[in-house]
């Protein structure tokens, strides 16, 4: 029998390598207890998180947990089923509810995770003989919504308003198109400069979906996101998001204008076959939503902690991926995989949590330290943070490295 996993031997020969370095697995890390949104004991030790995407903080927040406890006992655990059957409960309309009023949008539609909503959105808006157009960098599910569908790819540079335009006057200019977007890309922490992009999508009539995924919650006036902070919400037809970042909890949607949009609950495959998500789940998250409506405080704060951090570790002499702080999340760029390696694991025995990344999840030979900040971290906490990063230079020889 040929061992159908034999193509990943490379890989599992690199992952043994790393860890017989003596490092812990960065991608094998067990939270024993969670404290607070900020913080969790991993192998017995107090540990800053700073890798979460929780950016509002709002996993423990009373009123959300309270939503949750009541669901669980007055719907039970689970639905068993999917949305189009025995899936849709009062718990999931209410989420829908709270989606519309958010966005201020005609239609929200609930899948069982963020990935499901770009791949469902992605594969069944564009098909045979149209064209998904898409920013290199884009989100694995959005790459893999376009292999799930029919349509034809064109891939644009990143963040490139000029590449867009030039694959634009390329397709044939009666074709279906969909331009995808991302308001921040999650890897470099930079946003997209949409004004720009929505308005070139538009010249060539293309129809416009922004994921915004790292951008709800603290982008814009009421947090809709990066397209709202750009003022192009009349050119954006699509909006994608995650209950698994700032709401808090876990769970994908797509809002929208579009007088047809209801048709896609019975052709939208990642949404009709699968189970819906638990009641105690979107009711968390219909909750954490309408708070979030009026967070105005938290979204002050997590800018303030995004600055502190930025500023901190561009004084300390790291190299950052965007010069100045556009997202709640920074990322630090590394020299190499070794050296990566070495700082995660320094940080990680420091009582430090962030992520490391690598290609393929990030763009060809680029390494990360990635860091996603929290509306409820503490100043003390993004200082003792600062302070844990230059010893973690300083004891893997991170600055000789790089130079
Ligand atoms: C840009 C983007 N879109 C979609 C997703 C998928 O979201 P979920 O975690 O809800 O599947 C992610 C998750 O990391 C993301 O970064």
């Amino acid at each position: 029998m040929t061992d159908l996993l034999a193509k990943f031997d490379g890989l599992i020969a690199e992952h043994a390598g790393l860890l017989t370095a003596g490092v812990r697995d960065p991608f094998g890390i067990v939270m024993e207890k969670v404290l607070s949104p900020t913080e969790a004991i991993i192998k017995g030790q107090h540990t800053i998180l700073l890798g979460t995407y929780n950016y509002m903080g709002m996993t423990f927040d009373p009123d959300v947990i309270a939503a949750g406890e009541t669901a669980l006992r007055d719907f039970g655990a689970g639905t068993t089923g999917s949305r189009v059957l025995n899936g849709t409960y009062q718990t999931h309309k209410e989420c829908e509810e709270a989606l519309k009023d958010f966005y201020a949008m005609d239609h929200a539609m609930v899948f069982s995770t963020g990935y499901q909503a770009n791949l469902g959105m992605v594969s069944t808006l564009a098909g045979k003989n149209e064209f998904v157009i898409l920013d290199a960098d884009s989100h694995a599910s959005i790459y893999d919504g376009c292999a799930m569908g029919n349509a034809d790819i064109v891939r644009f540079r990143h963040n490139s308003a000029e590449d867009l335009e030039k694959r634009l006057r390329r397709l044939p200019p009666e074709a279906g198109k969909l331009v995808v977007l991302e308001g921040v890309y999650s890897m470099l922490g930079d946003i997209a400069p949409l004004k720009d992009l929505c308005a070139i999508a538009k010249a060539h009539d293309a129809t416009v979906l922004v994921d915004e995924a790292h951008g709800m919650g603290f982008f814009g006036e009421h947090g809709r996101g990066v397209y709202e902070a750009a003022g192009v919400a009349d050119q954006v037809d699509f909006v994608v998001g995650t209950f698994s970042k700032s709401v808090g909890t876990v769970g994908g949607f797509c809002v929208s204008n579009h007088p047809k949009f209801e048709i896609l609950r019975l052709v939208c495959r990642p949404y009709t076959f699968t189970a819906s998500l638990p009641p105690a789940v979107v009711a968390c998250a219909a909750t954490s939503i309408r708070k979030l409506m009026h967070s105005h405080n938290k979204r002050q704060h997590l800018w303030e902690n995004t600055r502190l951090l930025h500023g901190g570790l561009k004084a300390r002499g790291f190299r950052l991926a965007t010069e100045t702080p556009e997202s709640a999340i920074v990322s630090v760029l590394m020299p190499d995989q070794e050296t990566t390696v070495r700082m995660w694991s320094a940080l990680i025995e420091m009582g430090v949590y962030v992520n490391m990344s690598r290609p393929p999840a990030t763009p060809a030979g680029v390494f990360l330290l990635r860091c996603s900040i929290c509306a409820e971290h503490r100043a003390d906490q993004i200082e003792t943070v600062l302070a844990r990063f230059a010893d973690a230079a300083a004891a893997t020889g991170l600055f000789r490295a790089a130079a």
